[in-house]
């Protein structure tokens, strides 16, 4: 299953596939924080956020969300689009927490009026700083078009996947997601989407990658509950 080497990040080995087309994913053990700055390994960590992505980027492709997923490969790789990945976290927000309270003040947990979406350039070395449409376009990172139809898309994503946990009875406050072009210049959603990209809360307790951040114990556990709520989707 594995292919000739592409490109190794944090926490994923990339890989073409046999075909050519397709990428192998390969999700590490590894977890990180504050711009790379904290790091540990956690057995079992490659797995869950593998499925979690597989089976919520699958849901998402059938409810008409244009995913990178293709297949899972058990236990912790997945077959994906191969896709030319634009260098931004997009960020959806629906209450305030993390560098938004931090920025703009207010306290954790606070609505927001609706669901408000960021950029931040993906750079460990400068902070992965806040981008506007104009910063985005004046860099040529990627032009006002479709810098709108991220904002769009990422938009549609957040609330149908803020409508999965609600369901299951979580909060989503936030949720972070990365898009590439794919051969034909469409674009589309790849990377990850998993507790480590989102902030996942349910009667106050912590289901996501602040429990790391934090230093509250191992947050395996927690994203096991995630993992097996996440097995409704058939796959
Ligand atoms: O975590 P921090 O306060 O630094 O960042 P944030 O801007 O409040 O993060 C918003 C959401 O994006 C959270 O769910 C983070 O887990 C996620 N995120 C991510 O997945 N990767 C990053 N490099 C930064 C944020």
């Amino acid at each position: 299953m594995s292919g000739t080497f592409l490109y190794e990040g944090k926490t994923k080995i990339v890989e073409l596939a046999e075909d050519g087309q397709s990428v192998i994913l390969t999700f590490k053990d590894d977890i990180t924080a504050g711009d790379g700055a904290k790091h540990d390994v956690l057995d079992l960590k490659g797995q869950y956020c593998s499925e979690i992505t597989a089976r919520l980027m699958h849901y998402l492709n059938t409810k008409g969300i244009y995913t990178m997923f293709l297949n899972y490969i058990p236990p912790n790789k997945i077959r994906a689009r191969k896709l030319k990945m634009i260098p931004l976290e997009v960020i959806v927000r629906f209450k305030k927490a993390g560098s938004f309270v931090r920025r703009y003040g207010g306290n954790e947990g606070e609505d927001l009026p609706g669901p408000l979406v960021e950029f931040t350039y993906k750079s460990d070395v400068m902070h992965d700083p806040l981008m506007c449409v104009e910063h985005l376009e004046a860099l040529g990172i990627l032009s006002r078009e479709h810098a709108t139809i991220i904002i769009d898309e990422a938009k549609k994503a957040a609330m149908l996947l803020k409508e999965f946990f609600t369901l299951h009875g979580f909060e989503l406050w936030d949720i972070k997601f990365e898009y590439g072009f794919d051969e034909s210049g469409n674009i589309c959603l790849g990377d990850e989407i998993s507790p480590d990209t989102m902030r996942l809360r349910k009667a106050g307790e912590i289901f996501d990658k602040d429990i790391y951040r934090r230093n509250l114990g191992n947050p395996l556990e927690k994203y096991e509950v995630v993992l097996n709520l996440c097995r409704s989707i058939l796959l």
